[in-house]
């Protein structure tokens, strides 16, 4: 009984080990330095740094991370309610508009788009951010197959890897966009396909174990998968970090906008493996299977990614006891990620250092990434929420 009565208490206990509005700040006040580097022109929008550097890399809106830059400024304009930030959020997102004229080219343009206009629609209520994220939903929708299920993720690797339908777990997340749309003037139809995407990757993206495939690939004749292996990842056989995150925040993320008791469950069954294997302090290895460890890289995006989605997790779970198993893993989690071990502070502009992009390619590796700030700070935002309202975080 005294576990029932406790999670209250454990939850103001747990949180005074972080501060939020300190945190958050910190997080402003790199975003700002950041602002102050940028260079003119369309190549604005910055990526990554690099190890070795101190720069940022930028990029253009055709690039698969241009949405997390706008979506940072605009977690900046909610928190603080300052129109500087507002100002520098509608700026970046403009630059992304030409991705709604373009025919569906591949399942990033979820990240791309509701990071940026979705942010800023659900602030600003602009219509003409709201015309490009229906735009942009209508198009990933063409990427759905009906025969198998699932959206093709990169049209690019049909021919170039011999994947005749590939779906990868990142796509999970890129389903919101299509919820999103569903619920603000879009077909009931987007909706159909973001279940029926999940559900198909629930059967077959999955070992026995609940680690995650990177990369199934399908018949498109049969629909039937043929195999499941990695791009990113160590081995076909092994559980990439951000790979696992991406399901735990996809499956919670379709259990708030389905309210489907088959996601819940499953959303536990892959974090449960995930937390199990981590590390003392929370941070993954870049895959939990690389023999390298404990000297290979880490990778923070993994973390801040799975620390924004064990705190909506931690508000859906009915069992008290591991709801509040879920809150102190992400508060954990997130402690880490504020330490200096883990905060760029005066080494570059970015929120955080340790992220590894693609560890097989070579790119990316123990670096600043634009993901990882931008996940951090969700899940910063997430906390402050369910600590002022002791309720549970329903962004
Ligand atoms: N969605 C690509 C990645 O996680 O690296």
């Amino acid at each position: 009984m005294i576990i029932w009565l406790l999670p209250s208490v454990y939850t103001l206990g747990w949180a005074q080990t972080i501060n939020t509005a300190r945190e958050i700040a910190y997080c402003a006040d790199q975003a700002q330095k950041t602002l102050n580097q940028i260079p003119p022109g369309d190549y604005n929008i910055p990526r990554g740094i690099d190890h070795d550097k101190n720069v940022w890399r930028y990029v253009d809106y055709h690039d698969w991370c241009s949405g997390f830059w706008p979506g940072i400024l605009w977690d900046l304009y909610a928190v603080t309610h300052n129109d500087k930030w507002k100002i520098q959020a509608d700026r970046f997102t403009r630059e992304l508009t030409p991705l709604s004229s373009q025919s569906g080219f591949d399942h990033d343009l979820g990240f791309m788009v509701l990071n940026s206009f979705g942010q800023g629609y659900q602030l600003t209520k602009s219509t003409a951010y709201k015309q490009v994220i229906l735009r942009s939903a209508d198009s990933l929708a063409t990427l759905f197959n009906p025969r198998v299920g699932t959206i093709l993720s990169w049209p690019q690797m049909v021919k170039k890897m011999g994947w005749p339908h590939n779906t990868i777990i990142d796509n999970m997340i890129n389903l919101e966009l299509l919820f999103w749309a569903s619920k603000n003037g879009g077909s009931h139809e987007l909706y159909d396909i973001a279940v029926r995407h999940a559900e198909t990757t629930m059967r077959n993206h999955f070992r026995p174990d609940y680690t995650s495939y990177h990369v199934v690939v399908y018949d498109t004749v049969t629909g039937k998968k043929i195999k499941g292996i990695t791009h990113q990842g160590y081995a076909d056989s092994s559980m990439w970090a951000r790979g696992q995150s991406w399901a735990i925040y996809g499956f919670t993320m379709c259990y708030r906008e389905t309210r489907k008791a088959e996601f819940l469950n499953f959303a536990q069954k892959v974090a449960d493996v995930y937390l199990q294997r981590l590390p003392a302090d929370r941070i993954p290895y870049w895959d939990f299977n690389d023999p390298a460890i404990p000297n290979a890289p880490r990778d923070a995006s993994a973390a801040a990614v799975t620390a924004s989605a064990l705190l909506q997790l931690s508000g859906f779970v009915s069992d008290k006891a591991k709801a509040d198993y879920y809150y102190k893993q992400a508060v954990a989690m997130l402690t880490t990620l504020s330490s200096a071990a883990y905060q760029s502070r005066s080494t570059n502009s970015a929120f955080l250092l340790h992220s590894t992009g693609h560890h097989p390619a070579g790119s990316e590796i123990d670096a600043s990434i634009i993901y990882a700030d931008y996940y951090y700070l969700e899940a910063l935002m997430r906390l402050q929420k369910i600590n002022r309202k002791n309720l549970p975080a329903s962004r």
